[in-house]
């Protein structure tokens, strides 16, 4: 069977938007009916809400539901809400189309940046009280850790001596933390370097761990862990690469007393928009299955 083109198109009006319903709900099954939908919408829309849609014969096969913003975090960006692709067309590659879609139309219109529901989004969603730390290392990379730094942790020096400042401040948004969520790239095999010089602040001896002829004992106490990693490649099975990234974070946080770490990873980044469209599915539905577990 020969399939029929996909055309990318935005959904104008109503009969448009009730269209895409069936598809939608897939992701939002607590939406109630294709009315309620359409008017959310609607709503939504005086907000600058925009349906994007993957048309396939004139039916939508997948909508991505995103809006301009901007804040102090990001500047000007785009967010993306909702993405799905309906269950037949899965793994066609039409998610990364319409991601790289909803990219280009960000530019266009001066975002410098895409912003994706993530892990951190549901977390904060299922607890809307709560407050959320962030700490952007890429935006602002903590310092390498200097010999100064180093001789204050090694010979007893009291927790409030100005060389600890920097770390005192990171552990104190670390023991504030019911949840834990780090979103990081691997690098050469491993965790980036900014993420590695953080780590350097927090595990800190007599702080953070204490060390006993027992081993390393944790002084923090245990909260759930979020990893979500993203990867160019594939770990594991031949030919793929080696991970120290994953155990290297659960020792890290062992050692400081957090041991209830979950890992979500995104792999092959690098390997085409079919292999982008299957990492996001997995990240989907690891959000929809395994995360309400985890906040329990
Ligand atoms: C210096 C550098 C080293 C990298 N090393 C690895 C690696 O060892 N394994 C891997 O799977 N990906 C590696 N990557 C790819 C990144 O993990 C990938 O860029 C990242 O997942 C984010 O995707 P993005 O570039 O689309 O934002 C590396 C990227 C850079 C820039």
């Amino acid at each position: 069977m020969r399939m029929t083109e996909i055309v990318l198109r935005h959904a104008e009006n109503t009969a448009e938007i009730t269209a895409c319903f069936p598809v939608m709900v897939l992701l939002r099954p607590h939406l109630a009916s294709a009315d309620e939908f359409a008017a959310r919408v609607a709503r939504q829309h005086a907000a600058g809400y925009r349906l994007l849609v993957a048309w396939r014969d004139g039916m939508p096969v997948g909508p991505a539901g995103y809006r301009v913003e901007e804040n102090l975090i990001h500047g000007r960006f785009v967010y993306l809400d909702d993405l799905v692709t309906s269950e037949g067309e899965r793994r066609h590659g039409i998610g990364a189309l319409l991601l790289e879609a909803v990219a280009v139309e960000g530019r266009r219109l001066g975002c410098s940046r895409l912003v994706l529901d993530t892990a951190l989004e549901r977390v904060a969603a299922q607890r809307p009280c709560a407050r959320v730390i962030e700490r952007d290392l890429a935006a602002d990379p903590p310092p390498h850790p200097d010999l100064e730094l180093y001789e204050a942790i090694l010979s007893p020096t009291p927790d409030d001596d100005p060389r600890f400042a920097l770390s005192e401040q990171m552990i104190a948004e670390l023991e504030a933390a019911d949840f834990v969520v780090i979103g990081t790239p691997m690098n050469n095999f491993t965790v980036p370097s900014t993420l590695k010089a953080w780590i350097d602040h927090i595990v800190r001896i007599r702080r953070t761990f204490r060390s006993t002829p027992a081993g390393k004992i944790g002084i923090l106490h245990d909260r759930p862990l979020i990893v979500v990693s993203a990867h160019g490649g594939y770990c594991g099975d031949a030919p793929g690469q080696p991970d120290f990234l994953t155990p290297y974070l659960r020792a890290v946080f062992e050692t400081i007393g957090i041991r209830s770490a979950e890992f979500l990873r995104l792999e092959g980044l690098a390997r085409g928009p079919e292999a982008v469209a299957r990492a996001l599915d997995h990240a989907n539905s690891w959000m929809e299955c395994r995360l309400p577990q985890l906040l329990g």
